[in-house]
């Protein structure tokens, strides 16, 4: 198995958690990822919602989008395997007034110390694709959350990830080796049906969508800056390829001739 940075990202050196710090915080500035943020938020009867927790949190960014809806009175607990994620998700939310309304604490979803029942809400922002085992991981979730209270789900169909390079015979085969860097289970949320009823929980409402960008990309801007560094952190790729790989998309961004795109997912599941 490959070293998907973001399964080890408590292990990661500091160049790899800045690079992740700027990729999860440019996603959380993009229109449509916060459009599909606040899909599900809307969805899962938030405002009633007092205690919410926020699995894998990383920098915050689902944790501070729910303290800063209108109306939201409750408090978000955000979860996450890093230290440095935690230090800094709790800086990111004190900078936009949102300490009252969030608390971030080091945890594993393997082993939560958290008690049966306690929360309204459950959130998994892209992070069962980064486990190891994510039926398990769903199971903890249902556990924590109170009878009738609902898991919102959402990740990346990661098998359907595609960022065309200049090797039209080799793209199949550098589209595999992007994925296996950057994530650990690509075709999860296909089982997600199967790992919900497993664990008890109800498919309420699924919210499907595709990111596209051809041209000059924005949302996989990031991506494209990160994935040399990433092939070679997680084991996929040499330095010289990766640098290929790499150089290759940042010419296709740069003169406006890149095509990437995703299929990304979300759930919205009920204890019943
Ligand atoms: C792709 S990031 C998503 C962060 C955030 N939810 C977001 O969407 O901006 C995945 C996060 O899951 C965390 N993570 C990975 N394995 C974990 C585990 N076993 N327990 C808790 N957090 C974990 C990582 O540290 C990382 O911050």
């Amino acid at each position: 198995m490959a070293d998907d940075p973001y399964r080890i990202a408590d292990r990661v050196d500091d160049g790899m958690l800045e690079m992740m710090v700027s990729r999860l915080e440019e996603r959380g500035r993009d229109a449509r990822f916060l459009g599909m943020i606040d899909d599900y938020l809307d969805a899962v009867g938030l405002p009633e919602a007092n205690e919410v927790l926020d699995l894998g949190c990383g920098t915050g960014v689902v944790a501070r989008r729910i303290a800063g809806r209108s109306g939201f009175a409750g408090r978000v607990l955000g979860i996450d395997l890093a230290p440095q994620l935690v230090t800094r998700a709790r800086a990111l939310a004190a900078s936009e007034g949102l300490s009252q309304a969030t608390v971030f604490e080091v945890g594993d979803i393997r082993s939560l110390a958290l008690e049966d029942g306690r929360f309204d809400v459950t959130v998994m922002h892209t992070l069962v694709s980064h486990l190891e085992d994510p039926g398990a991981a769903l199971k903890e979730a249902a556990r924590v959350t109170r009878a009738g209270g609902a898991i919102a789900l959402f990740d990346g169909d990661y098998a359907s990830s595609t960022l065309e390079t200049a090797d039209p015979d080799r793209a199949g085969e550098i589209d595999a080796a992007m994925i296996e860097a950057t994530v650990t289970q690509p075709r999860v949320l296909r089982r997600l049906p199967r790992m919900a009823a497993a664990a008890g929980l109800l498919v309420e409402r699924f919210f499907p969508y595709v990111i596209a960008e051809a041209g000059r990309p924005e949302f996989f801007a990031g991506l494209v800056d990160t994935i040399g560094p990433m092939l070679v952190a997680s084991g996929v790729a040499q330095e010289d390829e990766a640098a290929t790989i790499a150089s290759d998309l940042g010419d296709a961004a740069e003169s406006g001739t890149f095509f990437g795109a995703c299929n990304y997912y979300g759930y919205v599941l009920r204890k019943p």
